[in-house]
């Protein structure tokens, strides 16, 4: 497995990172946990040594599955662990953003206790906070890094105007945002100003929740949390899938599966450091590895963008 320095950081990270979001009963609904533990030891077979996580993941479940498998199997030294904070789930149904400084001590204790550990690697803001200033953020995180509790701090879902006012108080080694074939937005702005900068970006939902993956047809019944997006139903599923199945055709002519090639090509942008895929089985792991070592002509990317682009433009017209 291709390794990469993450950012600014000494952090030298593989070049896919295994996502814990799965174990979200809320969102994705129950899973075995057994298939989940066996991704575990297939992603470090594989050499991936990167995992992303979260404290809202089952509202602690994710991190805390994590921490009891890492404790047992002495797995914790294989792992370059990323989390984060942001949502203060005290009373779970009525959980807020929160990153005042007692809450983010308090929340990164807790996190430390589940994964049963004495350092996270990646401390990452889950999302913008308009309320609290940074530099009170600052204040806590100095702390924790004083104390050798987190190396290295990170973002996710902000814009660089976002970025820049944390910057002005601590380090931001790196950014994690919604990026694949079929969400560009960012390429405008956030990735050149994640370049300019040396911060690392750890794209999430690179598959788009499964939908890139290949498994799904027009016919599909998608449930859970996932249907209610346009493009997981109705006509909007429809487009995508004829999309997906055109690419499927492109990703065969390069030996590869459709999702190899969706991971493969959000890592030929110059500023993504690593793609989260989103893990519930060994399959799900070991079918992605390819993507990270695949070394590609550059005729496909000209053409594979443009098709997506198309299908996004055809289901946002459903809408109007
Ligand atoms: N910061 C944030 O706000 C944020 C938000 C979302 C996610 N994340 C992070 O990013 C990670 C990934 O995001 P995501 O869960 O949306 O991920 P994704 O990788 O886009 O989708 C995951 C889904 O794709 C399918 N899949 C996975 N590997 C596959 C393979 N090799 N071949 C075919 N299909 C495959 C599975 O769905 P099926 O079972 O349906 O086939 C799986 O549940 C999360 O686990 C989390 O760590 C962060």
């Amino acid at each position: 497995m291709n390794t990469t320095r993450l950012g600014n950081t000494d952090l030298n990270v593989s070049r896919l990172c295994f996502g814990c979001w799965q174990l979200s009963p809320a969102f994705w609904g129950d899973i075995d946990i057994k298939p989940w533990e066996q991704s575990i030891h297939a992603a470090v077979d594989s050499g991936i040594n990167f995992l992303d996580t979260a404290d809202a993941y089952g509202n602690g479940y994710a991190e805390e599955q994590l921490g009891a498998l890492m404790h047992r199997e002495n797995l914790r030294d294989k792992f370059i662990i990323a989390t984060k904070f942001y949502w203060n789930f005290t009373d779970p149904d009525a959980r807020f953003a929160d990153t005042t400084y007692d809450y983010i001590i308090s929340a990164c204790e807790a996190s430390l206790r589940r994964l049963q550990t004495d350092h996270i690697d990646l401390y990452q803001i889950h999302g913008w906070d308009p309320i609290t200033r940074p530099d009170e953020v600052a204040r806590a995180f100095a702390k924790l890094k004083s104390e050798g509790k987190v190396r290295w701090f990170g973002v996710s879902n902000m814009n660089p105007e976002q970025m820049e006012l944390y910057r002005a108080h601590f380090e931001v080694s790196s950014l994690q945002p919604h990026y694949n074939l079929l969400h560009r937005g960012i390429e405008q702005r956030e990735l050149p100003y994640c370049l300019r900068h040396n911060i690392g970006v750890i794209n999430y939902s690179p598959l788009f929740r499964g939908l890139l993956g290949g498994r799904y047809t027009a016919g599909s019944v998608i449930d859970g949390a996932r249907a209610s997006g346009p493009m997981f139903h109705g006509e909007g599923l429809r487009i995508i899938t004829e999309a997906v199945d055109k690419a499927k055709a492109m990703a065969a002519d390069l030996d590869l599966t459709i999702a190899q090639l969706a991971i493969r090509w959000t890592l030929t942008h110059p500023a993504i450091t690593s793609p989260i895929v989103g893990v519930k089985k060994p399959d799900h792991i070991l079918g992605a590895l390819k993507a990270a070592e695949a070394v590609l002509p550059p005729d496909p990317w000209p053409s594979v963008g443009p098709l997506f682009t198309t299908a996004v433009a055809a289901v946002a017209a459903l809408d109007t």
